[in-house]
């Protein structure tokens, strides 16, 4: 394995060239499914490319070469940050998080579709999304017959390869050999009505193949690159994040007392980011041991809980992890190699294998309203912070769906305890744990008013308690609905406040 080539493939080799000679391939107006996600496993070279080529296009005056990107999620500043510097990306799709991109989708320069991670290759092959005209995708390897060694993540890229005219391979060098073999690629997926169940019992089953199978004759490219994957440090965990951590352990501890969730509890979803990461460093503390994960990214809290024992096995489809995490990761891959499965997204990500493992889902909210519907994405309502990303699969379909934020944000000027949202990816029919430093709402068997009463008490800052309270009693005087009681003319004035004064009281 590690001592064969990079490029085995022979009929391949005539297709190595520069970057710069790849992204001429590319025209303008073209669909490109790129590889990536979270940071993990998206092209290093062809993107930047492609950016320069459409800088000197714009500084002669031949302004308009864009292109439509589709990845598995967020990428990286080589391939969203440099392609939106130049206005090169007309529309973006499933998820981003790159500042640049960021400002033009709220400028409105930019086009974006936030969708479900899941359902973004149903819909490529269905056809709802127009046609893709060039994958670029990074490899680990090519194999003499052609098909990929994966790479750090697995996203979209089975459905790109598919569904591109033409592929463009990068082969990173700098990625490890030896993640040949951690990758499982399920060929059986298929469009209704012709879907048959998708055998995943256990989070360590492995239904499908190593490699990325590619057909030799698409690809129009092969770009050798030795870079390694954007790897952001972990803010170290703080006070917030460690309450927040604490509440949700403590939480399933009594979960497991009672009985309601076995000892070795049900597979763990987590979000990307430190809060998630604190709850992972404390489970890794606690008494817990053999947990599974069937999740989106492995992070580095995970990697600790596969070594130490507490967790067993960990599915995927991409790393997420801190320059230490990728040294911890590479000094010992023999160890994580045998508990870490990655496998495309649209498998990680199942609403049939979520619902059947009986998910914990544990993911970020920007705002929660009092009777526990969830924004994830849209800042007041109208500017687009990240995307859904896997939340929506996860928390629709998972066994428990916890949601954690700090109670506030901006210093305290914004209240993550609302009495509505002003945008909503989670409903009340979805969410049903609330968590922030002060305490944890557990919403399951109450109705609307009694989870009003929970969330204000338990979750919202003192700050803001007497006004949320004082909004829920006079909308339950009102005389009017008492199902869910508002105050229609009220309910986004927190909002509009903050938008007028900077501060929502
Ligand atoms: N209004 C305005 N800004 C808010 C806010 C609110 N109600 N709540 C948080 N923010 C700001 C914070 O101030 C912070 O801003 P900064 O980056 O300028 O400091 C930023 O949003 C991030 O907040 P933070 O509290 O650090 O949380 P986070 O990094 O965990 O992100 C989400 C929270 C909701 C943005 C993030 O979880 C997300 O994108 N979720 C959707 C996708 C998802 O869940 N993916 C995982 C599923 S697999």
């Amino acid at each position: 394995m590690a001592d064969t080539p990079r490029i085995a493939c022979s009929a391949l080799q005539s297709k190595i060239m520069t970057a710069a000679e790849a992204a001429e391939l590319i025209p303008a107006g073209a669909t490109v499914g790129m590889s990536g996600f979270t940071g993990a496993g998206y092209p290093k070279a062809v993107p930047g490319a492609l950016a320069e080529r459409i800088k000197k296009l714009n500084e002669s005056g031949q302004t308009g070469f864009r292109i439509n990107v589709w990845t598995g999620a967020s990428t990286a500043p080589e391939l969203d940050g440099e392609l939106a510097k130049v206005d090169g990306i007309n529309m973006r799709l499933p998820f981003q998080t790159d500042p640049i991109c960021r400002e033009k989708i709220n400028n409105g320069e930019m086009d974006y579709i936030d969708y479900h991670l899941s359902e973004v290759s149903q819909y490529a092959w269905s056809g709802f999304l127009g046609k893709m005209n060039i994958a670029v995708i990074e490899a680990t390897a090519i194999r003499e017959d052609g098909s990929l060694v994966p790479s750090s993540s697995i996203g979209n890229n089975k459905t790109w390869i598919e569904q591109a005219d033409h592929i463009i391979i990068e082969v990173n060098h700098k990625q490890p050999a030896k993640l040949e073999g951690m990758h499982d690629v399920y060929y059986g997926t298929a469009l209704p009505p012709h879907r048959k169940p998708i055998m995943i019992t256990k989070p360590a089953d492995r239904i499908g193949e190593k490699y990325l199978a590619c057909p030799i004759e698409k690809v129009i490219a092969v770009v050798e690159t030795n870079a390694a994957d954007r790897n952001s440090p972990f803010k170290p965990t703080d006070e917030v994040s460690k309450r927040i951590a604490d509440h949700i352990i403590n939480f399933l501890k009594d979960e497991i007392e009672i009985g309601r969730l076995p000892p070795e509890m049900l597979p763990i979803q987590s979000g990307v980011g430190n809060i998630p990461n604190a709850v992972l460093e404390g489970l890794n503390d606690g008494p817990f041991k053999n947990l599974t994960s069937f999740t989106e990214v492995i992070q580095d809290g995970m990697l600790k809980m596969l070594k130490s024992g507490t967790l067993a096995v960990a599915s995927a489809t991409s790393f997420s992890l801190s320059p230490e995490g990728i040294k911890e990761f590479e000094d010992n891959i023999d160890l994580y190699r045998e508990k870490i499965i990655l496998r495309q997204q649209d498998l990680s990500n199942h609403p049939e294998l979520i619902r059947r493992l009986g998910v914990i889902a544990m993911n970020g909210l920007l705002e929660a309203d009092i009777y526990g519907n969830v924004n994830s994405t849209h800042v007041m309502g109208t500017r687009m912070m990240n995307g859904i990303g896997g939340s929506g699969d996860f928390a629709r379909n998972g066994y428990l769906s916890i949601f954690v934020s700090p109670a506030t944000a901006k210093g305290g000027d914004i209240s993550a305890i609302v009495p509505m949202v002003s945008h909503v990816d989670h409903t009340e029919h979805d969410v049903k744990v609330i968590v922030t430093e002060h305490g944890l709402a557990d919403l399951r068997g109450l109705s609307p008013r009694k989870r009003a009463m929970e969330i204000i008490n338990k979750c919202a800052d003192p700050a803001y308690r007497p006004a949320l309270m004082s909004y829920f009693e006079r909308a339950c005087a009102s005389g009017r609905g008492m199902h869910t009681p508002h105050l229609l003319g009220e309910a986004l004035s927190w909002h509009q406040r903050y938008e007028e004064t900077g501060k929502m009281l």
